[in-house]
């Protein structure tokens, strides 16, 4: 039982999650392989957040069954947010499931895959103490490092599962966070994006995540660095100052409105008003003039009537966002919203979405369509996917930008004029 194969699904904390174990288990003396043919152990590193997730992830567990019917050795399992509900249905399962671990049973998998072996593993009791802070995940290379500074989440919010299959919000030691920081700079990273579920509520008793902010800032060799996801209601004026600094701490921001009706965020349990959400976004874009902003949107929330959706589309056309990540309501088992009766029907979450889809395509195209004849600098990051005579890179706002090749080397900086524009990608020229 040496070579694992791991494949992960949803967020970015779970990518995150699965460099951790593959540096867990690396560690041990396994070896991560690139195709389940090769593997000793499957692993699917799962995402619970919508149902049709964990569809997904079911649908794999049954095709990796497959696998398993040639070669009973084979061990099967899944670690991430599914592990809580799947616990359950291992015994049942048993022939296709050998193990299911939570999000904060990582530190002991190389034990417990000796022990799947044997007999079927469950370990999902969450443990608020457990932060990983002094393992080492084991990262892909490249430009951009992804550090977890906070687990867990306490905001409860009555739609959202996360407080349930990760746990209560706990932050990383400063120190811990830094040495990961200066490690992946040291690897030969540039830009780093520091994680968690309200990663802006980061606290470790003396520092705040303003301060957290200014000390991986000044990292030596780091170019630039960004934080996801905030929570508005720990956007205070401290975090609005180091923005306002600059510097490698990036104009740009996603910021999870959900819906723009103070009746729905309430039923929502968010915590933050319309007005007070506005007031952030006046603040920041007052501060930082060149920010670029994002958001998340749920529309067919139990109980939005067409006026409440109504004034999530104005506030989106008012506000423009350059990109929003459009989601339909599903409902989870175990949140506050499950016991509420679904109101809006399945087509009618379908229309709204479309309908929100549409306006924000021709609000980003719009955003974008401004930066043509604008002087942009680009993290560079190799050659573009689609075709290599250009090399492809990010804006400091975070936007994809392609310009003709001329040897810049992936990892530096370099100063383009933009003259063209889709949706999704900047087209530049170098200056
Ligand atoms: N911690 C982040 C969000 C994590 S989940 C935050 O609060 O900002 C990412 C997004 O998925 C959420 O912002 C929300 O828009 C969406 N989401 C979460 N639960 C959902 C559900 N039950 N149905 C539909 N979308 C959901
Ligand atoms: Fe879920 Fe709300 Fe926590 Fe975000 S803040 S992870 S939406 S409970
Ligand atoms: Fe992320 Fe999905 Fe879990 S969005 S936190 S992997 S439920």
């Amino acid at each position: 039982m040496k070579r694992i194969y791991l494949e992960t699904y949803g967020c970015q904390m779970n990518e995150a999650d699965s460099e951790l174990i593959a540096g867990v288990l690396e560690a041990a003396g396994l070896e991560i392989v690139e195709r389940p043919e090769d593997a000793d152990v499957l692993l699917l590193n799962t995402c619970a957040v919508r149902a049709h997730a964990e569809q997904r992830v079911l649908g794999r567990i049954t095709e990796l069954g497959r696998f398993k019917a040639r070669r009973p050795e084979l061990l099967v399992g899944v670690t991430g947010c599914m592990a809580h509900h799947l616990r359950g249905r291992l015994l049942d399962h048993a022939h296709t499931l050998d193990f299911v671990v939570g999000p904060d049973g990582y530190r002991d998998l190389p034990a417990l895959l000796e022990r799947a072996a044997h007999e079927p593993v469950a370990v999902v009791r969450p443990d608020r103490d457990e932060t990983y802070g002094d393992l080492e995940p084991r990262r892909a290379p490249g430009v951009r490092a992804w550090v977890t500074v906070q687990r867990g989440c306490d905001k409860f919010c009555s739609y959202c599962v996360v407080p349930y299959t990760r746990g209560r919000s706990r932050s990383l030691p400063l120190a811990d966070v830094l040495r990961e920081v200066r490690r992946s700079v040291a690897d030969g990273c540039r830009e780093v994006i520091l994680l968690g579920q309200t990663v802006n509520s980061w606290h470790d008793g003396d520092h705040d995540f303003a301060d957290l902010l200014r000390a991986a800032r000044d990292v030596a060799g780091l170019l630039r660095l960004r934080y996801i996801s905030p929570h508005p209601t720990h956007v205070d004026e401290r975090l609005i100052e180091v923005m306002a600094e600059g510097g490698p701490l990036c104009p740009q921001l996603h910021l999870p409105l959900q819906s723009a009706s103070d009746r729905i965020l309430e039923a929502m349990g968010r915590g933050c008003t319309l007005a007070q959400y506005g007031d952030v976004i006046a603040r920041l874009r007052a501060a930082v003039p060149a920010l670029a902003l994002s958001t998340d949107i749920i529309v067919g929330f139990p109980g939005e009537t067409a006026e409440d959706f109504q004034q999530t589309a104005d506030f989106l056309r008012t506000t423009r966002f350059d990109s929003a990540f459009l989601f339909k309501y599903s409902a989870r088992p175990d949140t506050r919203a499950f016991g509420l009766e679904e109101t809006v029907p399945e087509v009618e979450k379908s229309r709204r979405l479309a309908l929100l889809i549409g306006l924000q395509h021709a609000i980003s195209g719009a955003m974008n369509d401004a930066w043509i004849g604008r002087e942009v600098e680009a993290l560079v990051e190799g050659p573009a996917r689609r075709n290599p005579a250009q090399l492809y890179g990010r804006t400091a706002q975070f936007k994809a930008v392609v310009f003709p090749a001329d040897g810049t080397p992936a990892g530096t900086l370099r100063r383009l004029r933009v003259t063209g524009a889709t949706t999704m990608t900047l087209v530049a020229a170098p200056v």
